[in-house]
């Protein structure tokens, strides 16, 4: 029977069990690439075990949800948003910062709760059908179909999250930053039917842009809310305020901003959007996004990532936090059950080789898609994982296209089913390769891989029939032939809101073309990617270009390397079969 073979580093697995030492190193990120805007608990009932989710924007499957015993190694055991039937409207959103935005993560007499805002980034700040605000809950978060589907509830704003009061009462905090904002607000809310009471705001932050990323906690009769302002860039911090009153008002903390690495020289910059928890002992962590930027904020292609820090909070007062560093000089947490995390979900560092054929029914859950997947486009055959090429490219401009999938043809228009398959770039320094068999068709049939952001930031490698005359390179030397031909040519080319090199495009070797290939993509250092093709089956690779990887550091997202295969809007129904899938982690610039 044709096998599967995934070749993962199982010492990595043995790891996972971990002595009860509380001396340990915490390293930051805990959750290295796109993993912004972190939401985290500590669940005693389910053997005592930390999980967090955190935002996926237009990714999909979305809202990942990621497990540690011991917050050091980190799992990733499930998504919420795991079908199309849970939110459709995800298929639709049309510009590349809409999607998933800032989920809370909740466990309450065991049920898990999971609040968040579907944003559709194209309407009008005051429409409140721009915040599209979500509840699920599940039962099981090893299970992702245990999650239920969307239910609705109307607020004008996002970042919302559940709160239960001791009074048996429950509400819905959330906020909203501009124009109809800045406020953070608080209903009574119903968690099962969606039902909101009347929204009452309760603080407007210390006067930063932007407060957002509300959460409550009630500790020691008060009620502590924790925000984020400044804005998710090198400004931001997390700020605090109190109430003996739900309702407010609420006072500010004097020391605020109680977080921050604002005007500092650290390479972990942007630090805010926190969220606190207590493991078993009682110690106090709070987790926030930061961005391995330095304060030149140019390079930082992974994004937002989640970090995690030590928090005092003595009775009575504000807490106080460590600041945000590549590590954590843990003490704690506590002793743990001789238990660890089921051994089927990998670690988030364990590097990946994954040959094709296959007899796997689905592939792995992180593999990640940009909106929903058409699922038929994906197929696991005798000997490779087939890419069926989609009519739109990566950028999903729609151009003349008059199909069943209309989408307006702005540069921040998307549309559904565009043929990709990628996981996040976790480490700075990095492999990422494929071994394919692909032969394009028709003019502009392609196929190749990607570092991805967003369908507007994208560098794409790849094979594409394209006049012979096209060429802007060769590593044959010159050729005569007829410069009318269409040949497969290998393209390097790229999408940005910063000036993108002039595209790169080179004849497939002769002797190459009726082997396998390798394409691949490697960061040598924290500021750029080098591109190189190959015959799969011989070690050497001829490098393409070594492109800035500001190109792909923008806004809320994080890379996703992967393969696509597209007919840029032409005739091409070539597919790409995919045989070696490999991703080395080469290790994380942190200072
Ligand atoms: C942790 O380290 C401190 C200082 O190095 C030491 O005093 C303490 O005994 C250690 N604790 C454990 C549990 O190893
Ligand atoms: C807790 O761990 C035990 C094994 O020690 C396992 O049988 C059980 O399923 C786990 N329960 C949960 C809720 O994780
Ligand atoms: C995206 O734009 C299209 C075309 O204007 C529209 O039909 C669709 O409703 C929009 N999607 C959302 C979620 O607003
Ligand atoms: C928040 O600001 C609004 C004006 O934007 C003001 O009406 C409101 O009183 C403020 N609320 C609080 C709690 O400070
Ligand atoms: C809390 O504040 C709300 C709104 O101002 C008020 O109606 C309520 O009576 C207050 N509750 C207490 C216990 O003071
Ligand atoms: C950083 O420095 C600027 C300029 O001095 C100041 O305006 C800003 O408040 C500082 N930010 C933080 C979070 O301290
Ligand atoms: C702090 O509060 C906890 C619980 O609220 C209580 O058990 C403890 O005695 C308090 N400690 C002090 C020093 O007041
Ligand atoms: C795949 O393998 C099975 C069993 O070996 C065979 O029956 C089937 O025809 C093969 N399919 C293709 C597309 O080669
Ligand atoms: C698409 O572009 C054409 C020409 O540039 C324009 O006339 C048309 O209105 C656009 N359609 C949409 C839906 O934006
Ligand atoms: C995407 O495809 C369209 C044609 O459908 C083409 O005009 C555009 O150049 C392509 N863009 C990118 C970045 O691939």
């Amino acid at each position: 029977m044709a096998r599967f073979s995934i070749l993962l580093t199982v010492t990595a697995f043995a790891s996972a069990v971990l002595t009860q030492s509380t001396n340990m190193t915490i390293l930051n990120p805990i959750l290295p690439g796109f993993h912004p805007d972190p939401s985290c608990i500590f669940v005693p009932e389910w053997n005592s075990t930390f999980f967090c989710a955190t935002s996926s924007f237009n990714s999909f499957p979305g809202i990942p949800i990621h497990a540690s015993k011991d917050l050091k190694e980190w799992s990733l055991v499930g998504h919420v948003l795991n079908r199309r039937e849970q939110l459709p409207r995800l298929a639709e959103t049309n510009r590349s910062t809409s999607g998933i935005w800032a989920p809370t993560l909740r466990y309450n007499k065991g049920v898990f709760w999971l609040v968040t805002t579907l944003v559709d980034d194209d309407r009008p700040q005051a429409d409140s059908s721009r915040w599209d605000n979500v509840i699920f809950q599940g039962t099981n978060p090893y299970d992702s179909k245990s999650w239920s589907n969307a239910v609705h509830f109307e607020f004008e704003g996002y970042d919302t999250e559940p709160f239960w009061d001791v009074d048996g009462k429950t509400y819905i905090v959330g906020a909203h930053a501009w124009q109809v904002g800045p406020y953070i607000q608080h209903a009574e809310a119903n968690l099962e039917t969606g039902k909101v009471g009347e929204w009452r705001t309760i603080w407007n932050g210390t006067g930063g842009m932007a407060p957002e990323g509300p959460h409550i906690y009630r500790k020691d009769g008060w009620y502590y809310l924790l925000a984020a302002e400044g804005g998710t860039g090198l400004g931001h911090m997390v700020t605090m305020a109190r109430s003996k009153n739900i309702s407010g008002p609420y006072e500010s903390n004097p020391a605020n901003p109680v977080l921050t690495n604002a005007n500092t020289t650290s390479i972990f910059q942007t630090v805010g959007h926190a969220d606190l928890f207590q493991d078993g002992s009682g110690n106090w962590w709070a987790v926030a996004l930061s961005t391995r930027s330095g304060p030149n904020y140019v390079n930082y292609p992974m994004g937002r990532e989640t970090v995690l820090t030590s928090v005092s909070w003595p009775n009575s007062s504000f807490p106080t936090f460590t600041p945000i560093s590549g590590s954590i000089p843990a003490p704690l947490p506590p002793a743990r059950p001789p238990t660890s995390l089921p051994l089927i979900y990998p670690l988030v560092t364990t590097p990946e080789d994954i040959t094709f054929p296959s007899s796997l029914q689905s592939l792995p859950p992180y593999f990640t898609h940009w909106r929903y997947p058409a699922p038929s486009s994906y197929t696991l055959t005798n000997s490779s994982l087939r890419l069926t090429p989609s009519h739109f490219n990566l950028t999903a401009l729609n151009g003349n296209y008059a199909g069943p999938l209309h989408y307006p043809n702005s540069s921040s228009s998307a549309a559904p089913g565009q043929t990709f398959i990628s996981r996040r770039q976790t480490s700075t320094l990095f492999t990422f390769s494929i071994d394919f068999r692909f032969t394009p068709d028709k003019l502009n049939s392609e196929f190749g891989i990607s570092a991805f952001l967003t369908q507007n930031h994208h560098i794409d490698l790849g094979i594409v029939l394209l006049p012979r005359k096209a060429a802007t390179d060769s590593f044959e030397g010159s050729d005569s032939r007829d410069p009318e031909e269409l040949i497969p040519q290998i393209r390097l080319r790229g999408m940005s809101y910063k000036t993108v090199p002039k595209e790169v495009i080179i004849p497939v070797p002769r002797v190459w073309i009726e082997g396998e290939l390798c394409l691949e993509v490697r960061a040598d250092d924290a500021a750029k990617y080098v591109f190189s093709v190959g015959p799969a089956k011989r070690p050497e690779m001829r490098e393409v270009a070594a492109w800035g990887n500001e190109l792909v550091s923008w806004g809320f997202t994080g890379v996703l390397l992967g393969a696509y295969a597209t007919s840029n809007g032409g005739e091409g129904r070539a597919v790409g079969d995919i045989t070696r899938w490999r991703y080395q982690d080469r290790g994380q610039v942190r200072e």
